[in-house]
């Protein structure tokens, strides 16, 4: 195989990369490098070997994208402005990275022989702060009334915020070349994703976020009741939902998936605060703020259609996710000075 990965120098992006160099395949990365730790991550991934190319350049640039795309049978976009709070402070910014990028890359995939098949990774917020799905609180946690078995695919769209527009816009756009231009394209919406190499800040990546907090002494500020619940998924077993969705790809084409840890793997702030004082026995001080523009109280994917369409189920349990990812950062503090 030959793989392009766009933000191949993310959390996501380096831990795919990873995957398919150590399985031998070729893969170029295209990433301008503005998030934080990037040099880091693709420093670590340069030193695996094999066979590797790295393009620094902007998902924005239609030329740069044709190049990025040439000449491969598989792409992953991941490049992204990434949170919700930084696209209502620069909605224009948010727009060119997400939708924009998003159309070059599908334009070049379009116009590249043989046509490569194209992963999207969007994101839950698609699906907006789902008031109309009727919650309750249980022991302290946020749950669906009527959803045992998680959010499903056929839940109306609802773009909310400016991120929450260019993804889902993004999401529509790639599900859509397959109907129009016959592009191999499947959509990904992915719940909380955690594990190594995440650099987790105030806007993104909480699960992370917390654990950098407390492995360096500092405190967490809880937006709305910390009650609010998230599934977790672990990147390893999204790594191996990316591959057995291309693999079965006669399948998944067209179709768009939630990929997350499911009803098994859920977790509220405050429970996870708890897990971070009692089981690693860190102290993680945190105070409360008012509820941030279409938090939802509960999120939580189903993820049934995944396992029947490519025969996937998450295996990491959030313990020894969350331990591991701990093991991660402790080893690396150097990052988050
Ligand atoms: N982490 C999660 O929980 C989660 C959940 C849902 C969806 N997603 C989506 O998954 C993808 C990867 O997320 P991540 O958590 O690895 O984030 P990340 O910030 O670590 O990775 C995104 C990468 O894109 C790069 N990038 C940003 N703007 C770019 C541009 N204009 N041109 C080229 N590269 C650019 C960044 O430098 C970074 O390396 C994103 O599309 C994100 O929206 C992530």
């Amino acid at each position: 195989m030959k793989i392009l990965i766009t933000g191949g120098a993310g959390f996501i992006g380096s831990n795919l990369a990873e995957y398919y160099l150590r399985r031998g395949d070729r893969v170029r990365i295209l990433d301008n490098l503005s998030r934080h730790g990037t040099p880091a991550n693709l420093e670590y991934i340069q030193g695996l070997g094999g066979d590797f190319e790295f393009i620094r350049g902007d998902i924005r640039n239609r030329e740069t994208c044709m190049t990025a795309v040439s000449g491969v049978d598989t792409i992953f976009h991941l490049g992204a402005q990434v949170a919700v709070t930084t696209s209502v402070v620069d909605p224009v910014h948010d727009f060119e990275v997400n939708l924009v990028g998003t159309v070059n890359i599908l334009e070049a995939a379009r116009r590249n022989h043989p046509k490569p098949m194209i992963v999207y990774t969007s994101t839950n917020k698609v699906y907006g702060k789902m008031d109309h799905i009727e919650i309750g609180l249980n022991n302290n946690r946020w749950e669906y009334a009527n959803l045992p078995t998680g959010n499903p695919e056929t839940t109306p769209l609802d773009f909310y915020s400016p991120y929450g527009c260019s993804k889902g816009g993004a999401d529509q756009y790639v599900h859509d070349y397959c109907r129009i231009y016959g592009l191999d394209s499947c959509v990904f919406r992915m719940s909380c994703i955690y594990g190594p190499r995440q650099m987790g800040c105030e806007d993104q990546g909480w699960v992370a976020f917390f654990l950098i907090q407390a492995e360096m002494g500092r405190s967490v500020t809880i937006y709305g009741d910390g009650k609010q619940i998230r599934d977790v998924l672990y990147v390893e077993d999204l790594v191996r939902a990316f591959d057995a969705a291309y693999r079965n790809r006669s399948t998944t084409r067209g179709n768009v998936y939630n990929i997350g840890g499911g009803p098994e793997r859920t977790v509220s702030l405050l429970e996870f605060i708890d897990y971070i004082h009692n089981d690693l026995s860190l102290p993680l001080p945190f105070s409360f703020d008012a509820w941030r523009p279409g938090d939802q109280k509960v999120y939580v994917s189903d993820i049934r259609r995944a396992g029947r369409d490519f025969n996937w189920k998450p295996e990491y349990t959030p313990q020894r996710g969350f331990r591991d990812l701990h093991a991660w950062i402790h080893a690396h503090r150097h990052l988050f000075v």
